[in-house]
């Protein structure tokens, strides 16, 4: 077999692959959260913009398939079911926080949201106590209480380099906007 074409099946066989494992964290996450994901709130925070144009329902996806990702790249062993239900709801704050409120605590959004999200959690459904930490600790370091648990620290580490990413993405599209007039 010539190397070009030994190079095309690898390539193939790579796409399959991480295909596959697409297709592993969706089941996964629709297996343990799909009440929520299917739930009014949690569609209506399609109209709260997180970063750039990005909406709280599709930046709350992201982190939960980020933090799946991310445990299995790292091989560390968690709840499943804990990991993703935490995630899902880790910004379940329910506003757009780009609007400001008569009340003015929308200024302090990245502080006081983890305890707003936490709140409207457990209105809504039984949370573990590894969601509820994923939740209240997620803004660590800017909140001063660490996560105490794997989950948390995964779907903590996963916010940050989701958020990252949205906020340069969004960036870079103002930015392409301004260059064409
Ligand atoms: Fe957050
Ligand atoms: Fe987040």
């Amino acid at each position: 077999m010539d190397k070009k074409r030994l190079k095309e099946l690898r390539a193939r066989r790579k796409q399959r692959r991480r295909e596959l494992h697409d297709r592993y964290v969706e089941r996964l996450m629709h297996h343990y959260g799909k009440d929520i994901i299917a739930s009014d709130n949690f569609q209506l925070s399609d109209e709260n913009i997180q970063h750039g144009d990005v909406s709280v329902k599709e930046h709350s996806l992201s982190v939960t398939r980020s933090s799946i990702r991310l445990a299995k790249f790292l091989k560390i062993r968690v709840s499943h079911r804990d990991l993703i239900r935490g995630a899902l709801l880790h910004d379940y704050f329910l506003y757009d926080w780009h609007i400001p409120d008569p009340t003015g605590q929308r200024k302090l959004h990245g502080f006081a949201h983890p305890g707003v999200a936490l709140c409207n959690a457990e209105k809504e459904y039984e949370l573990s106590d590894k969601q509820r930490n994923i939740i209240s600790r997620h803004m660590w370091p800017l909140t001063l209480k660490p996560p105490t648990c794997r989950e948390a620290w995964l779907v903590t580490m996963a916010d940050k380099y989701v958020s990252l990413k949205e906020t340069l993405r969004g960036k870079r599209k103002k930015r392409k906007q301004k260059s064409r007039g």
